[in-house]
């Protein structure tokens, strides 16, 4: 069985949309793979207990009680790596990883992105985008080298910058463009 392991540290609703792909369309008897746990930096992620509703283990380890970065991402390897991924899926993952937690994971971990890569890069990313006066805005999904927001791009979604549109009226045109790429660019990774 390919074992996915997904990283969330908020509402986790891309890890909602792809667990719902992956009951939806049978990924264990398709593709013989199936997300074996869920795990949050931040002890308050909602998207812990949806993920609990839904029968998959979850997992906390909490930055904040890390001194050092590395010991943080040493115990998230090993919290990770207790479950054998094929596929380690960034879903609103929002802590900077080490080159070696990287490179460990090299080629099988994911990442989205709420902008079309590689543009806007970084934080606020549809504000900087309604600044520039983008007529498009999007997200992609791209795999995970120790270069922040670079790595081959699997997935993009389009959507308009509409007249009016502010920061968050964007990011919810652009978020439910997110939970159909998210499932179909893991979807075409897994055939
Ligand atoms: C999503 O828009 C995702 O693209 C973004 O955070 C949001 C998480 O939403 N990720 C990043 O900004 C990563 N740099 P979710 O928790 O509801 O999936």
């Amino acid at each position: 069985m390919q074992s996915i392991v997904i990283l969330i540290s908020g509402s986790g609703s891309n890890m909602q949309a792809i667990i719902r792909a992956a009951k939806a369309e049978n990924w264990a008897k398709h593709y013989n793979a199936c997300i074996t746990s869920v795990i949050s930096n931040r002890p308050g992620a909602t998207g812990l207990a949806w993920a609990q509703s839904q029968g998959i283990a979850t997992q906390i380890v909490d930055h904040k009680t890390f001194t050092e970065r590395q010991e943080f991402d040493m115990t998230l390897r090993e919290a990770i790596d207790a479950h054998k991924p094929s596929l380690v899926v960034l879903a609103g993952f929002m802590r900077i990883l080490g080159a070696d937690f990287v490179a460990h994971y090299a080629g099988r971990m994911l990442n989205i992105h709420p902008s079309l890569l590689p543009a806007f890069t970084g934080l606020h990313t549809h504000q900087r985008a309604i600044d520039a006066g983008c007529r498009f805005a999007g997200a992609t999904v791209h795999r995970v080298t120790p270069v922040l927001d670079e790595g081959e791009i699997l997935a993009q979604a389009v959507v308009p910058v509409l007249i009016g549109d502010n920061e968050s009226t964007l990011a919810a045109r652009v978020l439910t463009q997110e939970h159909l790429i998210y499932p179909a660019a893991i979807r075409a990774l897994l055939k």
